[in-house]
């Protein structure tokens, strides 16, 4: 890790439209992101996905990424390379009104703030998409992550070695959506 490398801006994933040049963005993303995954090792990606991960399955589970940029939000490198994702995926369908968070940052990139802020990108993006309540899964020994989310006002419950939080979010944020 670089000190003196800085975080750049969190952005979404992709833009837009969805014209011929987009689906050759979505590809390369595609690539990105599973490229940050894959750097994951066994037990960021038993934190991550709640079980060991092989390549193959980080593989498969990279092309079925939400990368719309009202799903998911990255942060990159100065080469271009996804050091951190944050998924938001919804879980109600047309009612839209549960969505789940995780999160992954590159070990060297961690401790600069990037999962906090892709977190308030995440409610944000929560919020226009009309989701009411948020849900994570976190390994009961993930402290900085219950942290993290914790300073966001999420409520935790014990279930096994996993801890269930949900977020309720107010209504000011969703009517300013
Ligand atoms: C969890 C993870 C996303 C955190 O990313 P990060 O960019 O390092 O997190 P941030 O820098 O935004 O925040 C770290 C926070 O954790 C806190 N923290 C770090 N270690 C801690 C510890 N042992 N106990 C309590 N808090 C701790 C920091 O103080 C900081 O809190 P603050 O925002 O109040 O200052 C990253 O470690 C990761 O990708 N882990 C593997 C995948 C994973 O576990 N994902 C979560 C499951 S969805």
């Amino acid at each position: 890790m670089s000190s003196a490398r800085q975080p750049p801006g969190v952005v979404p994933s992709t833009r837009s439209s969805w014209l011929a040049a987009d689906l050759e963005y979505e590809s390369a993303l595609r690539g990105a992101l599973c490229r940050h995954l894959l750097r994951l090792d066994a037990i960021d990606r038993s934190s991550r996905f709640g079980a060991a991960m092989s390549d193959t399955g980080i593989e498969r589970y990279a092309e079925g990424i939400d990368v719309d940029p009202g799903r998911s939000c990255v942060v990159r490198s100065e080469d271009g390379e996804v050091v951190a994702l944050a998924e938001l995926r919804l879980l109600h369908g047309d009612l839209q009104s549960l969505a789940e968070i995780a999160f992954t940052v590159d070990a060297g990139w961690r401790g600069r703030g990037l999962a906090r802020t892709l977190l308030s990108n995440l409610i944000a993006l929560a919020a226009t998409a009309g989701v009411t309540s948020l849900l994570a899964q976190v390994r009961v020994g993930n402290a900085s992550m219950l942290s993290i989310l914790r300073n966001a006002g999420m409520q935790f419950r014990r279930d096994g070695a996993e801890m269930i939080g949900t977020l309720t979010l107010d209504a000011p944020a969703r009517r300013s959506s």
